[in-house]
């Protein structure tokens, strides 16, 4: 598929069928998340894959008002971990490597969503990433960004269209 076709087509998909993510597509999409660009190359992420259903079940409680909920039905998640003494920036350096997984997972026929971690809460007040790093034994000194929840697709949603392109919000030469 075309690299613009991959992006026009790619939607958080939270729904999915019970059939298994190939170890296969795991692995392309871990190795394009490799490649992609962070300050001063210095490439702080690390990547848990989820794929325990006892496990998926506990992280989608990570946060409140079930924006991981579909992590239940998915076939693998994907932890991003950062070692943050790496990079002052490891914020962006993650969200990039994040957004090359759901680009992959869509050139793959995959279905896939962002689960926000860093920043969010559970019920009962808890961080949504301490709680991460507590069930995944992560240690001291990294930080959870987000899960990437993966899995066949088991809905559909419309392509992006053109009409989200909004001409004043592009400014040219200066605001
Ligand atoms: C930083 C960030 C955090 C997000 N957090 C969540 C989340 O916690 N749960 C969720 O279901 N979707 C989450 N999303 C997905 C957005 O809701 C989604 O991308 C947006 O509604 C646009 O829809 P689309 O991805 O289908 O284009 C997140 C996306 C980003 C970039």
């Amino acid at each position: 598929m075309d690299f613009f076709e991959v992006v026009r087509r790619r939607r958080s998909i939270r729904r999915f069928r019970k059939e298994e993510v190939p170890q296969e597509s795991v692995d392309r999409m871990l190795k394009a998340a490799f490649k992609a660009p962070s300050s001063r190359g210095r490439r702080p992420w690390h990547f848990i894959v989820v794929k325990d259903r006892e496990m998926l079940e506990r992280l989608s409680q990570a946060k409140q008002g079930g924006g991981a909920k579909g992590l239940e039905e998915a076939s693998v998640g994907i932890v991003l971990v950062a070692e943050e003494r790496r990079s002052g920036v490891w914020v962006e350096d993650l969200s990039v490597a994040a957004t090359y997984l759901l680009l992959s997972a869509t050139a793959l026929g995959l279905g896939s969503f962002w689960i926000q971690i860093r920043g969010r809460y559970r019920e009962n007040g808890e961080s949504s990433e301490e709680y991460v790093k507590d069930l995944l034994g992560i240690p001291p000194g990294y930080r959870v960004l987000s899960i990437i929840a993966v899995g066949l697709p088991g809905e559909v949603k419309e392509p992006h269209g053109e009409d989200e392109y909004i001409p004043e919000q592009v400014h040219q030469e200066r605001w």
